[in-house]
């Protein structure tokens, strides 16, 4: 198995600024040297070159609007292209973002290598809004609408096909905090949505057997989509929304170990890491570890060979 990484510094998403740092925190966490402990093959394809919200402070606000979502559509179009190619030579994109509209992309790429994909949203929020239903305007918040179907033309048309993944082949894990208008799209879709509460009434166990049977019954493989909020803010700090009640370290880490033993992953995104907001780089870290986990490296093996070193 070999990986392709690619950065996403995009934070056209959303309003904070930083989540732009993800990929060199991730890249500085120790991506890379995990994947050589590791034994896995790995390219890194570098930073796609897209706008920053800094760039856009000397337009009018309307200008500015405009200047982002061209500029989503443009690295959503790039990323698309670049992660269908990895999975068409035969790797394994891991997608390092960047603010969630990343995932237009990637799970457009995914879906153009791989046709009938399955889907896995690992998240606090289910992102699931669009233009008219959204409280924040923040194209982070409406990825998964769009990769069903729904939101901007220019963006659910990304790489010419729309959807991107079929109802039934989706399913969000760890989501909290749901806004109203959300929540009924999803029911309408008939998503299947894991909530914190549920993992607390069903166990997680039970969860993550059905979330796998979900993505995978029918589908030619499964991408993650994996949001760095989900995780409570004692775990993960550096993320733009912090979650109280948000997922456990024992809780994410065996979501991860469970996806890399129970699907065919074609690839996965570790999104929303913003080294502003964190302390000393712990969160990126964190997310390295549970990046091996789903690739399914024994934490143990790197833990001696490589944490031990570190
Ligand atoms: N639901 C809220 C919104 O639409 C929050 C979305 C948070 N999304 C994220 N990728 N962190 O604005
Ligand atoms: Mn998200
Ligand atoms: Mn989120
Ligand atoms: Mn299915």
């Amino acid at each position: 198995k070999s990986v392709q990484v690619i950065g996403v510094p995009l934070d056209l998403g959303v309003s904070k600024l930083g989540v732009d740092m993800g990929p060199t925190a991730l890249r500085y966490a120790g991506i890379f040297e995990a994947l050589r402990y590791a034994g896995i093959d790995y390219r890194d394809a570098g930073d796609i070159d897209v706008l920053r919200n800094f760039s856009l402070d000397p337009l009018s606000p309307a200008e500015r609007e405009q200047a982002k979502l061209r500029e989503i559509i443009r690295t959503s179009e790039t990323l698309a292209r670049f992660t269908a190619k990895a999975i068409e030579d035969g790797h394994m994109p891991i997608v390092l973002g960047g603010d969630h509209s990343t995932a237009i992309g990637s799970v457009a790429g995914a879906a153009k290598a791989r046709g009938r994909i399955g889907l896995i949203w690992i998240d606090a929020h289910p992102d699931a809004n669009t233009p008219e239903t959204s409280p924040s305007g923040n194209v982070h918040g409406m990825p998964l609408a769009i990769s069903l179907g729904h939101g901007m033309p220019e963006l659910v048309n990304c790489l010419g096909f729309a959807p991107k993944v079929r109802p039934e082949d989706v399913c969000i894990v760890g989501a909290k905090d749901i806004d109203p208008e959300e929540r009924k799209f999803l029911t309408r879709m008939g998503i299947r949505m894991f909530t914190t509460f549920d993992i607390e009434n069903r166990g997680l166990a039970r969860v993550m057997q059905e979330a796998v049977d979900v993505v995978s019954r029918g589908t030619n493989g499964v991408y993650v989509s994996f949001d760095a909020d989900v995780m409570d803010k004692r775990v993960a700090p550096g993320t733009g929304i912090t979650t109280r009640g948000g997922l456990t370290y024992r809780e994410i880490s065996f979501i991860m170990r469970s996806i890399g033993a129970g699907v065919e992953l074609i690839g996965f995104d570790i999104i929303e890491v913003n080294p502003l907001l964190d302390k000393a780089n712990g969160t990126a870290e964190l997310c390295v570890e549970l990046a091996m986990a789903m690739l399914g490296v024994k934490y143990t093996d790197y833990e001696k060979k490589y944490l031990a070193s570190n």
